[in-house]
């Protein structure tokens, strides 16, 4: 007997050839330079390890009291977070979650029926394609410019499109570029929602990473449909603890009826779990201890790339725009064209990983490739991967 699988999974058939070479090492043992890395538990920054294992051994870790909205007083923290940024919220918009992709599991079930389409950015965040596949979602790019610093600007969607949407996607700061929807950005595009009547959700994952001069702001709106999507991967660098929020912004009425669908999604799952809420307000409390030490690496990994791309023999080549927040940085050239073997050959050769463009949705133009670096990796292996991607280029640069 051999019964069918879903249809979900059609469009993803075959091996991907980076994750062939990335098992091809693992198994023989070999080092590469991961360039990629976004996972902050892996590469040396100090976490209050001891008090996080105390908070855990002294809260009562067994006691069920579901809430499907979240535990109260995990939700009073994350409304303290958000007072910490000069905004009050109400502990009655926010749904605590297991992650943020489970966040748009939930949002996707508020909004969309199976074949609806959505409309996510490019580039953007590379999950969502397969989040709204596996929600059995059609996903719409919008295509944002880099001569707009790959800010959405309201011509970048398409009325066809938008007029067929469920859900409009925002990531501010955006995976990859860092750009940033402002107030002033959102207001140019409240229109357009109000005309489509659908909601725009705002991923701000990378809100407490911005060193540009544009500031980030959290939008909430009393008018318009606005949900904001945040978790702990990385306000606390604590992928693993498996915590994120929903929070609701819009009109009163229509915050209620949305707050009582999606308090019936989450009665189905209660996936957030409860040890993890009773120790929410001490694990904010190392907030400062561990963000400050993400901002200071990417500060260093910044400022070595602004020193190596001040270099002529380097920028006459390669581009590098440097970001004003996020985690990841981007750079184009013709001499990372065709992007996939040109990332593929650098890491077969050269053992240093990095993520073609491509894989960010970047439109394709003709000859010039896009590489994606993330910013979080040592200050050592990023230089030294750096100087290895001008060499296998054959780009000289000497440090002063
Ligand atoms: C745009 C964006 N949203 C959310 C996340 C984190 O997701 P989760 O909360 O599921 O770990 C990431 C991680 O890289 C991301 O890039």
């Amino acid at each position: 007997m051999k019964p069918d699988f879903s249809s979900r999974f059609s469009f993803q058939e075959g091996e991907n050839d980076f994750a062939v070479v990335l098992a091809d090492f693992d198994r023989d043992g070999i080092e590469y330079n991961d360039l990629t890395s976004s996972n902050p538990t892996k590469i040396g920054f100090q976490y209050p390890r001891e008090a996080i294992a105390h908070a855990f051994q002294s809260a009562d870790c067994v006691t069920y009291r579901p809430d499907p909205r979240g535990a109260a007083e995990a939700r009073k923290t994350i409304c303290d977070y958000y007072g910490s940024k000069g905004y009050t919220i109400d502990p009655a918009d926010l749904f605590l979650v297991s992650s943020s992709s489970e966040a748009y599991s939930y949002l996707f079930k508020l909004f969309c029926d199976p074949g609806d389409s959505i409309m996510i950015p490019a580039p953007g965040y590379p999950l969502f394609e397969f989040l709204s596949a596996m929600e059995s979602l059609n996903a719409v790019y919008y295509r944002t410019k880099k001569e707009n610093g790959w800010k959405l600007k309201a011509e970048d969607l398409s009325p066809k499109d938008i007029s067929r949407s469920k859900m409009l996607l925002v990531v501010s700061p955006n995976n990859p570029t860092g750009s940033i929807l402002t107030e002033e950005d959102f207001g140019s595009i409240r229109n357009i929602l109000v005309e489509n009547n659908i909601p725009l959700v705002i991923d701000e994952v990378f809100s407490d990473y911005v060193y540009g001069e544009e500031k980030h702001a959290t939008i909430l709106d009393e008018k318009t449909p606005v949900i904001t999507v945040n978790g702990l991967s990385k306000s606390l660098g604590l992928p693993g603890m498996k915590l994120s929020w929903i929070l609701l912004s819009g009109p009163k009425e229509w915050k209620k009826k949305a707050g009582e669908y999606l308090e019936l999604i989450s009665d189905t799952y209660l996936s957030a779990n409860t040890p993890v809420q009773n120790v929410l307000p001490e694990l904010f409390r190392w907030k400062n201890m561990i963000q400050s030490q993400i901002l200071k690496r990417i500060g260093r990994n910044l400022a070595y790339l602004r020193s190596v791309f001040s270099t002529a023999s380097v920028s006459e080549k390669i581009g590098c725009t440097i970001p004003g927040a996020g985690w990841y940085c981007v750079l184009e050239s013709g001499l990372f064209f065709p992007e996939e073997e040109f990332a593929l050959g650098l890491l077969k050769e050269r053992r240093i990983y990095v993520h073609p463009g491509e894989m960010f949705g970047f439109q394709e133009e003709e000859s010039i490739g896009k590489i994606v670096l993330g910013l979080l990796a040592e200050p050592e292996d990023f230089s030294s991967g750096i100087g290895e991607i001008l060499e296998f280029l054959n780009i000289s640069y000497s440090k002063n």
